[in-house]
Order: C-alpha cells, then sequence, then structure tokens
C-alpha cells in the first residue's frame, strides 16, 4: 500500500481569482514561513532571504526577542488609539528612538507606513514653514499615495494617469555620479547643486520652499548614494534660507547603511527625518521624528491617524532597537557590508557586465550594464539572475527604472558565512547566463 504525499500548497492559484493584479511580484512561489535568515516554500525548499521583504525583516525571520514582545503585547491589547491616551510601548519606542537619533531630533510623531511618513513630513513643512513649495529629487522613490507620489520620480508608471498631482512640488537633479558624472563624487555635488541653486534662482525663489526632500542612498531608484558631501550642502542651503531638510530614512534606516542612519555619513542633522520598513522587523509602522518646537508649532490636531502608533507594532519596534544594540548590529552591518562588499567587487573584476558596485554597509547595488562605453542598463539579465538565484536557494530583489541593479538587502545580523554562500551562488548564477543571451524571467 502506498500513502499519496500531499502536493505542496499552491497559493498561487488561491489567489489569482481574487487578488488584484495591480501589485508586481517578483516570484511566483507560495511560501510557508520564515526561519531566522530563512525562507521555507510550501514544499519545504529552504533559500537565503537576502531580500528581507524589501529590506524590513532586518533581523531575519521569528528572531525570538520581537516574537516574545508582541506574543506579551497581544495578551494585553491589541489597539486603543493613541487619542484615548498613553500605552508604554508607544511611548518607550519614541524614548528609544530619540536616544539613536541626534540630540536635537527628540520628538516622534507615529503612522503605518512609509507613505504616511512622507505625507505627515510634506504636511508639516507646508504647515509650519507658511510656505508651499516642495522639492524633491530626480529618480527618487517616496511612496504612492498623492502626496508622496507627487515627489516620486523613480518610475514613469507610478505617475501615469494621476495627474493633477501636489501643486508647488519641483524636482532637481539627483547627484548620480555614476550614472551622470561618470563616477566623479565631487562633479556630481557640484553639478547637482548648480542646478539646484539655478532652480531656486529661476524658478521658485527660496522664500517659498518649504522642504527639500532626500534620501541619502536612493533605494527603489537604483541603490545610488548621494555624495556625503552633496548632503552637507544641502544642509547649509537649507539653514541659509530657512528650508526644512526632510531625510527620508524609510529604506537606509536602522543601521542598514552601517550607521543607525544613513544621513550620519555625511555628518548633517536632518530637520525631518522619516522612518519605516524595519522599524518594527515586519509589523506595519513609520515615524517622522524632529525637533519638539517643530511639531509644537505643526499643532495639536493638525494631524493624526487611528493606527499610526499601534501598541503590538511599537512593542515589536522596541525589541528592535533593543536587538540592534545587545548584538552590535550596526557594526555588524558595516563589517560584514564590507565583506560582502569586497566579494562583489572581485566578482565585477572577473566580468564586464557588472558596470559598477556601490553602497554603504548592507545596502549595496550592483548595476548591470549591456556596455561600459554607453552604461545603457541591462534589465534583462538581473531578471535571469534573480530568477536562477531563486532557482538556487536565494532570494535577492532588483531595482532601478530598467531594474537593471541588483540590491543586496541581508538581514543586519548576516553572517560571513552566509554572505559567502550568498555569493557563491550569485556568481555560479551569473557564470550561466550566456553572454548577450539574457530573456526576462518571471
Ligand atoms: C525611501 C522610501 N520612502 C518611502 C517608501 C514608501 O514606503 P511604503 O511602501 O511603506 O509606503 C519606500 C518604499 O519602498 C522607500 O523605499
Amino acid at each position: 500500500m502506498t500513502t499519496a504525499v500531499p502536493a505542496p500548497a499552491d497559493f498561487a492559484a488561491l489567489s489569482a481569482p481574487h487578488l488584484s493584479p495591480i501589485l508586481g511580484r517578483y516570484f511566483n512561489r507560495s511560501w510557508s514561513h520564515g526561519e531566522g535568515h530563512e525562507l521555507i516554500d510550501t514544499a519545504g525548499r529552504r533559500y537565503l532571504d537576502f531580500a528581507c521583504g524589501i529590506a524590513t525583516t532586518s533581523l531575519g525571520h521569528r528572531h525570538p526577542r520581537v516574537s516574545k514582545a508582541i506574543h506579551e503585547q497581544v495578551d494585553k491589547f491589541l489597539h486603543l488609539c493613541n487619542a484615548l491616551g498613553y500605552m508604554e510601548p508607544v511611548g518607550r519606542l519614541a524614548q528609544l528612538i530619540a536616544e539613536e537619533m541626534p540630540p536635537a531630533l527628540d520628538t516622534v510623531f507615529f503612522a503605518n507606513s512609509g507613505a504616511e511618513a512622507i505625507e505627515a513630513s510634506l504636511k508639516l513643512a507646508r504647515r509650519v514653514t507658511g510656505r508651499p513649495g516642495l522639492i524633491a529629487f530626480t529618480n527618487g522613490f517616496h511612496g504612492r499615495t498623492f502626496g508622496a507620489v507627487s515627489v516620486t520620480t523613480s518610475n514613469i508608471n507610478y505617475r501615469t494617469g494621476y495627474e493633477p498631482l501636489l501643486p508647488s512640488v519641483y524636482i532637481s537633479r539627483f547627484p548620480n555620479a555614476y550614472r551622470d558624472w561618470n563616477n566623479d563624487d565631487a562633479a556630481a555635488t557640484e553639478g547637482a547643486m548648480s542646478e539646484l541653486r539655478r532652480l531656486l534662482r529661476e524658478v521658485i525663489p527660496p522664500s517659498q520652499v518649504a522642504g527639500i526632500l532626500i534620501e541619502s542612498v536612493q533605494g527603489e531608484g537604483g541603490y545610488y548614494p548621494a555624495p556625503p558631501a552633496f548632503l552637507r550642502q544641502l544642509r547649509a542651503l537649507c539653514d541659509e534660507h530657512g528650508i526644512l531638510y526632510v531625510a527620508d530614512e524609510v529604506q537606509a534606516g536602522f543601521a542598514r547603511t552601517g550607521r543607525m542612519w544613513g544621513f550620519e555619513h555625511a555628518g548633517v542633522v536632518p530637520d525631518v527625518v522619516a522612518l519605516a520598513k524595519a522599524i518594527a522587523n515586519g509589523l506595519p509602522l513609520s515615524a517622522i521624528v524632529t525637533r519638539r518646537e517643530l511639531q509644537e508649532r505643526w499643532g495639536t490636531g493638525a494631524h493624526g491617524s487611528t493606527f499610526g502608533g499601534n501598541p503590538v507594532c511599537c512593542a515589536a519596534g522596541v525589541a528592535v532597537i533593543e536587538t540592534i544594540r545587545e548584538e552590535g548590529l550596526v557594526a555588524n552591518a558595516a563589517d560584514r557590508g564590507a565583506e560582502l562588499m569586497a566579494a562583489l567587487k572581485a566578482l565585477q573584476a572577473t566580468d564586464d557586465r557588472i558596470g559598477d558596485v556601490r553602497g554603504p554597509g548592507l545596502m549595496i547595488g550592483v548595476e548591470f550594464i549591456r556596455d561600459r562605453a554607453t552604461r545603457e542598463p541591462d534589465g534583462a539579465i538581473v531578471d535571469a539572475l534573480l530568477a536562477r538565484c531563486a532557482d538556487d536557494g536565494l532570494i535577492l530583489l532588483s531595482a532601478g527604472s530598467h531594474h537593471q541593479v541588483v540590491r543586496w538587502i541581508p538581514p543586519i545580523s548576516v553572517t560571513t558565512a552566509e554572505i559567502q554562500r550568498a555569493v557563491g551562488i550569485f556568481g555560479n548564477a551569473l557564470a550561466s547566463i550566456p553572454r548577450g543571451g539574457a530573456t526576462a524571467g518571471p
């Protein structure tokens, strides 16, 4: 007698009839659960998870400290709404975030998603300064809501059909050293600053600008770091004109870049910092952080949220910061990041399809090009690579408007052995793809 082995659950078949097709998917796999730095599919296959739910589960899956904090809070209450009073995990997380920020940035407002944190930042900037203008940068990504998408230009599809967007938004040139200034940070800084000054001279006077919004490392746009000198000059320009410097740290924050916050690499102190993604290791939570005086001027009742600062999410957030501190994960991200960078640069030296390897800490982009002279982006090879790596047990994601960049966002607790394993899989996958022969993957 034979016992029938049940087929692995196919959640794609379950989902297809009723889930919206609006969401693009990297993979059609059916996931069962996560364990530490690995994902397990419904057939029991294990994958190294170097995607972290798009830079969100940075401590890996089911981190015991995070899970314990969540369970304990679930047994107290799930939700009250912060409008009803005060709750321990919410106050404690605000305190911990303030401790991690430069001293002046001591006041936290909680929301639910990165886009909501951006909305709050833009609303605060306008209301507090009494000015309409908002400046963002080419190829930036800040979210999908109307305000956030108004300052997003990383992909035309995100904006198409939604006009009119928020008025008085101006887009200045991002200092993309690799793409636009032949990898020369000084030239990129000078070029992008002069475009910004031209904007403020010819298009909108600085006296009409409420805030300038920037990612210290562009995320969805393709993992392009802003040169630190550019961020310092931007800070000086904001100071000169009373403009708020808004740092979008949604993807770069919480140790991802080998510093707690991406802006620390430039030594600047923003006026407003937007946080989300890794803040609660996978539960929906976001925040903006400013000087107290700014949120006092914003004014009680000027903004709010039913779910924002949910106590279960905040309890997870407390566990995240405590874990980063106790496990020394800022240093781990810097040290493992240096190892990963060296291994990927070594691969680049042997394969001229890799145009660039860049990024701080564990926020590394590997950009693929068709031709060294033109640097024409090659998304097809990246699609093929991601599919091949997944088949071989490694989950990686792409970024960039042509998905020409493989982004490396492993858990910040990743080990040297895991990095070696991942780079081995990646190198073999690349070697298996014939030159000029890549066709788009799933
Ligand atoms: C830098 C940055 N800002 C904002 C967002 C929007 O966050 P969310 O998808 O949580 O709304 C993202 C998401 O990828 C991001 O990377």
